[in-house]
């Protein structure tokens, strides 16, 4: 069985209810803040390493059930950059699973390419331990060619951040001139960020906050919170948060385009992301 994706948590009336589900409109992007670890630990008295083991398991029937309903890009909140201000312990067991899973993944790459998994990693890389980057940056390499989910990984990531790191790429496209400040809009910015806009967000555990995530993406985000701990978390929870989304959605937008110099600006800009990625697999 794959780690990453659950073959056996959906049973045939699951199955059908899903069909019913996709009569009508399913998210293109979900992303969700898996919330609630901590609590489920103190609720079933264990440490608070296997609350967030448990939800790892939860992503990866999550995925399953993404995969089932066509659902083709999911991005979960995984580790943000305050989550480094927590106890050393806590802090090192989240990173221990992370090289476990990461290792798991591509000992059982046939698997995901088979599932089509795409996985990126998206956030401050940098902050992360040498071994795991060169992990995540393998992971990220090998998975680049599939096409069936896109799963975006939140790690040592925070919105803010993100756009920081945007904003800092735009600069340097116009002090090497690559582009003019007239080139500047907010879909240069939307393109020049790694994450892209979800059509429905989904926070578990109660809290209703954003928490410094995809700030600039979720403008026209259909937001559902529900009082779920996230390793509770059931195919019904996320039926029911697809039912809120057609109910509430936007009609679809057409595709913007690029000025030429914006298009070969965004090109380099990917260049760039590679090259470093394949120098970080390096270690
Ligand atoms: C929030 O719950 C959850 C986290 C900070 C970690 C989430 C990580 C996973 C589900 C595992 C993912 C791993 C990989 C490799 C993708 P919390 O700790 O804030 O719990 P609380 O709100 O109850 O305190
Ligand atoms: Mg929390």
């Amino acid at each position: 069985m794959s780690t990453w994706v659950n073959e056996h948590c959906v049973s045939f009336f699951q199955l059908f209810c899903i069909r019913v589900v996709k009569t009508g409109r399913i998210p293109q992007h979900i992303a969700f803040i898996m919330d609630g670890n901590r609590r489920y630990a103190k609720k079933y008295s264990v440490k608070c390493a296997t609350g967030h083991s448990k939800g790892f398991d939860k992503l990866s029937e999550t995925l399953r059930w993404c995969l089932d309903l066509g659902v083709p890009e999911v991005t979960v909140y995984a580790f943000s950059i305050e989550n480094f201000k927590r106890s050393e312990e806590e802090v090192n067991d989240l990173m221990d699973l992370a090289r476990d899973k990461f290792q798991k993944l591509l000992n059982e790459i046939d698997q995901i390419n088979e599932w089509g998994v795409r996985l990126h990693v998206a956030g401050r890389l940098s902050m992360l331990p040498k071994d795991l980057q060169a992990m995540v940056a393998k992971a990220m390499l090998v998975t680049r060619h599939n096409n069936k989910l896109r799963l975006n990984i939140a790690y040592a990531y925070t919105g803010r951040d993100e756009i920081s790191r945007a904003a800092s790429h735009i600069v340097d496209g116009v002090a090497s001139d690559q582009l003019t400040a007239d080139d500047i809009d907010a879909h240069l910015v939307s393109q020049s960020l790694e994450l892209t806009e979800p059509e429905l967000l989904v926070r578990t555990s109660g809290e209703v906050r954003l928490s410094d995530f995809m700030l600039w993406q979720v403008s026209n985000t259909v937001l559902y919170f529900t009082e779920v701990l996230w390793p509770e978390f059931t195919i019904w929870n996320l039926l029911a948060a697809i039912i809120h989304f057609q109910r509430h959605a936007l009609p679809l937008k057409l595709e913007e385009t690029f000025s030429e110099t914006q298009k070969n600006f965004l090109d380099k800009l990917e260049i760039s992301r590679l090259q470093q990625l394949e120098k970080m697999t390096l270690g």
